[in-house]
């Protein structure tokens, strides 16, 4: 039996997680046996809980309970925490989603015991070292024995960093294997998609109608914590508002943000301007709900631009560059970054646009089966 020891912090990584648990439960409970370690990154109910009884997973076998705090200060104490965990469990493998610094933290913490990481979403790359997610995952690839890519250029970014598509078992952190996997964000959307339908009541309860509203979401600490961006992007937004719906589900961060004395004309013109509809982060099936039915995504969530694409809806990324270079290629989304104008016009042409293409970049909705596949082969 395979013991893997998963770490998980951020929304993304628990939504991520399930596809991982919901492969193992199903075909390789016999092999696998998953630890579900959850660092308390994000902890509100609706950042957090929501994702476990909605998609069936887990509760997790232990919370570090860490919470919010310097990027320093947080990931250190995640790296005590779960260095304490790993000596006590004594895992095979741990398993780490993404770029978050829970991400980072279990890559330090796994690296020191000598125990070999798998990373899952590797290979992805801004080329942007402002961004912490980009030292993150960096760091988490060159520190990994598996390194499971999403897409293709992630996969061809690490043979660019190094990585040796070659390599031969037996892998180690020295002679890592690379593969080409497919998203198990895509598996999730795919397994998810008609349940979110037939259950999710999003729209009523906001009276939205489908395809006549513009979905947003905002978060990134570029956008948020450099005033002039925030300002940016919500005068956009009020903009938009006067010929669509907007409907915004706002990470806690932003909301923080906005209350902020040098937001305080701004946010007064926010409330008062019914068709932009801020209202708090969403479940899942909500959210997917919302993706679905949408006429077009503006955000710059790493995990939404893609889910907007899963469900064909054109997007802006208001960010300066992306890790999901092929949703760009293929002229399904634009990059805006905070330019307030330039969000507005591509907002117009879209709006008038009928014809996108959605070529197939993100696999088959089964990589979390070939990850685990791979594991157990390599173990
Ligand atoms: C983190 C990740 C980011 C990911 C995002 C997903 C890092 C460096 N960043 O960013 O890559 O895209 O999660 O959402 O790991 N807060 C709450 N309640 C919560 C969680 C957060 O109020 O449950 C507030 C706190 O004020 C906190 C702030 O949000 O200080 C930021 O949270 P944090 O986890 O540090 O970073 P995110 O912006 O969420
Ligand atoms: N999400 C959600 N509810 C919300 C906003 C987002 O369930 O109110 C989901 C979304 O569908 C996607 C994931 O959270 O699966 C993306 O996480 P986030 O935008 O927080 O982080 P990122 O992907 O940018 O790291």
């Amino acid at each position: 039996m395979i013991k893997v020891f998963t770490v998980i912090g951020a929304r993304p990584q628990i939504i991520k997680a399930s596809a991982m648990s919901r492969a193992i439960a199903d075909n390789f409970s016999d092999s696998i046996t998953e630890i579900l370690v959850h660092t308390g990154q994000h902890y509100d109910e609706n950042m957090s809980q929501v994702f476990f009884n909605e998609m069936g997973i887990p509760a997790p076998d232990y919370n570090l309970a860490v919470g919010s705090g310097q990027h320093g200060a947080q990931t250190a104490k995640m790296i005590v925490g779960l260095e304490e965990l790993m000596l006590k469990e004594k895992p095979d493998y741990i398993n780490l989603y993404g770029d978050t610094n829970s991400t980072l933290a279990g890559a330090i913490a796994a690296s020191k015991l000598n125990v070999p990481i798998m990373h899952i979403e590797a290979g992805l790359r801004s080329f942007n070292r402002k961004m912490p997610e980009e030292i993150n995952r960096v760091t988490c690839d060159h520190l990994s024995t598996l390194l499971f890519s999403p897409t293709q250029t992630g996969y061809l970014n690490l043979i660019k960093e190094g990585f040796d598509a070659q390599a031969k078992p037996v892998f180690t952190p020295d002679n890592p294997g690379i593969f080409h996997c497919g998203d198990v964000m895509f598996d999730n959307s795919f397994y998810f998609g008609d349940r979110a339908a037939a259950k999710s009541t999003i729209l009523d309860n906001h009276q939205l109608t489908k395809n006549n509203y513009v979905l947003a979401t905002l978060h990134r600490d570029s956008n948020t914590d450099v005033p002039d961006r925030l300002q940016s992007i919500m005068e956009a937004f009020l903009h938009i508002a006067e010929h669509a719906e907007v409907v915004l589900p706002l990470h806690p961060r932003t909301l923080k943000k906005l209350h902020d004395d040098v937001h305080h004309k701004l946010y007064e013109r926010v409330k008062k301007t019914a068709q932009l509809k801020i209202i708090d982060p969403v479940s899942f099936f909500d959210m997917i709900q919302l993706e679905q039915n949408a006429k077009m995504v503006i955000t710059d969530s790493g995990g939404v631009q893609k889910e907007a694409f899963f469900f064909r809806k054109p997007c802006i990324i208001m960010r300066p560059q992306t890790e999901w270079v092929e949703i760009v290629q293929s002229g399904a989304a634009k990059l805006a970054d905070a330019d307030g104008e330039k969000i507005v016009s591509y907002y117009h042409q879209w709006a008038n646009q009928r014809e996108m293409e959605f070529p197939s970049i993100f696999g088959d909705g089964k990589a979390a089966r070939f990850i685990c596949e791979t594991l157990i082969k390599n173990t």
